[in-house]
């Protein structure tokens, strides 16, 4: 993870830094950090913790040049500590270098440098790199642009693992050099200006035109040009593109958290995943983007969904929808675990990679692992251009607008509604009547409003947070396609309250985990009217003869439900494939309002990260 930003040209480097990285936080905010080159004196300044505590030390201590790098840091080797913020120097200390990504070897480099008499101020792998690109700068006769070019490429033949890295040097002033493998970078084009960083989002403000490098691409920024080289030193074509996206609004609303502006945000972003993907005329989803005929869709025999954490969750619940629509084997695979199993695939495979920003390393590695047996992967990504966006063969974009809190919530929604398109489109290629599509279309056309029924909820779920918050352990259950849903609940409550919670099917709680049910344990049993209701009544029933408190979502007017939990949230009445979607609503607030009541960071929560981008 980890974010980077670059600038060289002729404004004060700090303010245009510091801009970046407040946009890259997302990426991490362990620790913070800048290094600006004056004319050929190299400063940095650093700060546990968030940007905010880097820009009160830039403000005590201001630093002046118009070169410099910077990095937010999500932390991986080495504690949260100020030495082990980036920027890392080299031996000379007139060598600057951040970096996203892990130095796999690092150890045995360290080992090598450190016998040749390098010390080392920090405990991470990205001083390791500084140190030998630093070494092998100062190995070179020369101290121009093209030697220190050298030098990183000398470096990173050296290292394995995955790096985005930016370097700065005191005796080359006017000079940025960067290069990436494993980890997005993108370089922009201004004029009399060059930036780089890890995401558009983080430049979009200076410039719209951008180079995305590729793996194994080396660039040289200066103010008045670039010129992009690969690691094996020969010239990389490259394509200047026109970011079409703005620099989004990332203000709160009047909410006093992003996590409940983006709740609910849910009705609009519903409605933006739908738009112009329902067709009346041939009661079925419009999905261009695809890229694939129907032809070429009724030759899929098997779909495979793949993800990470929320994403992986929409995944789950995709397996049900789309199977109960289209009647096609779906499975989901966890990305980090598909990038290195030997999966099985037959001809006729279909792999779809979600992801909310498009930049998981290990969503990312599975996208790239299925291409390279040859599959068709397609995309379903909210941030237009990512990385994945741009390698998939084709995909669904969610729509979701910007989404800041780390705990994902309108982007899991929009990924459940883009799935359901997804179950309506293959249905009508593989089975469902002229009838049976336009029933979902018309279902679908209605969940924006449902949407909003749903929210009418809060103020219900905000008493029942405030009665359960000091609970020391939460068990979330549902069935179908509703454990995924226990899942994501469980997710959001220890993402955001730090409690402890699991979400189970809801029958498997008997075969072990019901010795966890006590009165101070409460169980959120999701139990709509739907063909499994009975059972999960059962299941309630078993709790409650333990003693454990019971929170039921349940459909609107359920008298049965209200008789046997101790508290009860309503969902409207709505058909099988959308309650999932409907009953993850009151969890995303369940777990906000717990998080508010114990004083917690909702929108920045200990330990994570928006966007993890190591593996
Ligand atoms: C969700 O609340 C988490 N922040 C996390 O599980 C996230 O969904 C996961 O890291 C995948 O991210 P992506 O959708 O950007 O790939």
């Amino acid at each position: 993870m980890c974010g980077i930003v670059g600038y060289v040209g002729g404004a004060e480097a700090v303010p245009i830094l510091l801009s970046g990285l407040r946009r890259l936080e997302y990426r991490g905010y362990d620790s913070a950090g800048v290094a600006v080159l004056d004319g050929g004196r190299l400063a940095t300044r650093k700060a546990v913790g968030r940007i905010a505590n880097l820009e009160r030390a830039l403000s005590e201590e201001p630093l002046t040049g118009k070169a410099g790098i910077s990095h937010t840091r999500w932390a991986t080797h080495g504690g949260v500590t100020e030495a082990n913020a980036h920027p890392h120097f080299d031996q000379s200390g007139k060598l600057a270098l951040v970096h996203n990504g892990v130095i796999e070897n690092h150890l045995a480099l360290r080992a090598q440098l450190e016998a040749k008499g390098h010390i080392f101020h920090s405990q991470t792998d990205t001083e390791v790199l500084a140190h030998l690109v630093g070494a092998a700068f100062d190995a070179q006769d020369a101290e121009s642009p093209e030697a220190l070019v050298e030098a990183v490429r000398v470096a990173l033949r050296q290292v394995t693992g995955t790096y985005g890295v930016a370097v700065i040097h005191a005796n080359v002033p006017g000079t940025m050099v960067g290069a990436r493998r494993g980890s997005p970078l993108v370089l922009g084009v201004g004029r009399d200006e060059h930036f780089l960083a890890s995401d558009v989002s983080a430049i979009v403000a200076h410039t719209r035109e951008v180079v995305y490098l590729n793996d194994h691409e080396i660039v040289a920024l200066r103010g008045n040009g670039f010129d992009i080289s690969t690691l094996a030193g020969t010239d990389a074509t490259f394509q200047i593109s026109r970011v079409e996206q703005g620099a989004e609004d990332a203000d709160r609303g009047g909410y006093a958290h992003y996590m409940l502006k983006e709740i609910h945000e849910q009705p609009g972003a519903t409605r933006d995943a739908l738009r112009g993907r329902l067709s009346r005329e041939e009661a079925t989803a419009k999905l261009g983007g695809l890229n694939m005929t129907n032809a070429q869709l009724r030759d899929v025999e098997r779909i495979v969904l793949c993800g990470c954490g929320t994403a992986f969750h929409a995944a789950m619940a995709g397996e049900y929808i789309i199977e109960s629509l289209a009647r096609l084997p779906v499975e989901c695979e966890i990305a980090s675990e598909l990038r290195y199993r030997n999966l099985p695939m037959a001809r006729g495979t279909l792999v779809f990679v979600i992801s909310q920003s498009g930049e998981t390393a290990d969503t990312l590695a599975a996208l790239r692992e299925c291409r390279r047996k040859g599959h068709r992967v397609l995309g379903i990504c909210n941030n237009v251009a990512s990385t994945i966006a741009r390698e998939s063969d084709g995909g669904v974009y969610m729509h979701a607008g910007l989404e800041v809190g780390v705990a994902a919530t309108k982007s899991f929604t929009s990924q459940l509604t883009v799935l359901t398109l997804l179950g309506l489109l293959l249905g009508r290629i593989h089975g469902l009547s002229c009838a049976e599509g336009m029933e979902i279309l018309k279902a679908l056309e209605s969940l924006p409003d449902l949407v909003t029924k749903t929210l009418e909820q809060e103020s219900r779920i905000a008493e029942i947070a405030r009665k359960y918050a000091h609970a020391r352990n939460f068990l979330f259950m549902g069935r179908q396609a509703n454990y995924p849903i226990a899942l994501e609940g469980a997710l959001k409550l220890k993402e955001v309250s730090y409690i402890a919670a699991s979400g189970h099917p809801s029958a498997e709680l008997k075969h072990g985990v019901i010795a966890l049910v006590s009165a101070e344990t409460p169980s959120v049993c999701i139990a709509p009217r739907d063909a499994v209701f009975e059972k999960n009544l059962a299941n309630i029933e078993e709790v409650r003869a333990r003693g454990g408190p019971v929170i039921a979502l349940g459909t609107e007017g359920d008298g049965d439900l209200a008789k046997v939990a101790d508290d009860v949230i309503s969902l409207p009445q709505a058909p099988e494939y959308l309650t999932p979607l409907l009953a993850t609503i009151p969890l995303q607030l369940l777990a906000y309002h717990i998080a508010v009541t114990l004083g917690r960071d909702v929108d920045k929560p200990r330990n994570l990260a928006k966007s993890v981008t190591v593996e």
